[in-house]
């Protein structure tokens, strides 16, 4: 099974003006397209892992066959990363509710209070990397940060939204304002992605 890029589930300028549709191109068709080619080529001397899902894969590197450990994690959590990043991101509002709301006041005060402490993970990524709001093993909801496209699944976390600030996901429109584009980021935030996936951790 080869992996290939999908689709996004809006047009690339639905997420204007928070990112630019050159930006959301480049990034689709040139960055995510590459990890995916990357993990392709990694993976063709390896045919017993074809059936095998990247979550899979990502969940315990242990496990992924030495000669191509570091081409999975990097290019796989690539594509990985960004299959959540598109999602992460709405291109219509929606709205913090119901159990994610109580818990997300429960782990971090306020909505406000989240986005402050959310805001400051992503902007204290040193270089490139992301910054996620995950539930642990244990079901709290904790904000965390990985360098480069490591990412928490390998550290048994479940995903429930992922910002992407590698340089290359906003520097067309906002260069070295970073600071900007997070706050940018707020306006696009999938609520309804976030809520799906708690509800599958709530609910197993
Ligand atoms: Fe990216």
């Amino acid at each position: 099974m080869k992996y290939e890029l999908q689709p996004l589930p809006y047009s690339y300028d639905a997420l204007e003006p928070y990112i630019d549709a050159q930006t959301m191109e480049v990034h689709h068709t040139k960055h995510h397209q590459n990890y995916i080619l990357k993990l392709n080529e990694a993976l063709d001397a390896h045919p017993e892992l074809s059936e095998v899902s990247i979550e899979t894969l990502l969940k315990d590197v242990s496990k992924i066959p030495q000669d191509i450990q570091t081409a999975v994690i990097n290019s796989g959590g690539g594509h990985y990363n960004h299959e959540i990043f598109w999602n992460s991101m709405s291109s219509h509002p929606t709205v913090l509710q119901g159990n994610l709301k109580d818990a997300i006041a429960a782990s971090f005060g306020d909505e406000e209070s989240f986005w402050k402490q959310f805001s400051a993970a992503a902007m204290s990524q040193f270089g490139s990397g992301w910054a996620w709001l995950v539930v642990t093993p244990d079901r709290r909801l904790e904000i965390k940060k990985t360098n480069n496209q490591d990412n928490p699944v390998s550290h048994g976390d479940t995903i429930l939204l992922g910002i992407d600030v590698w340089e290359h996901a906003y520097y067309l429109k906002y260069q070295n304002r970073r600071a900007e584009y997070i706050s940018a980021w707020r306006s696009l935030v999938n609520w309804d992605f976030a809520q799906r996936v708690y509800e599958t951790i709530s609910h197993p």
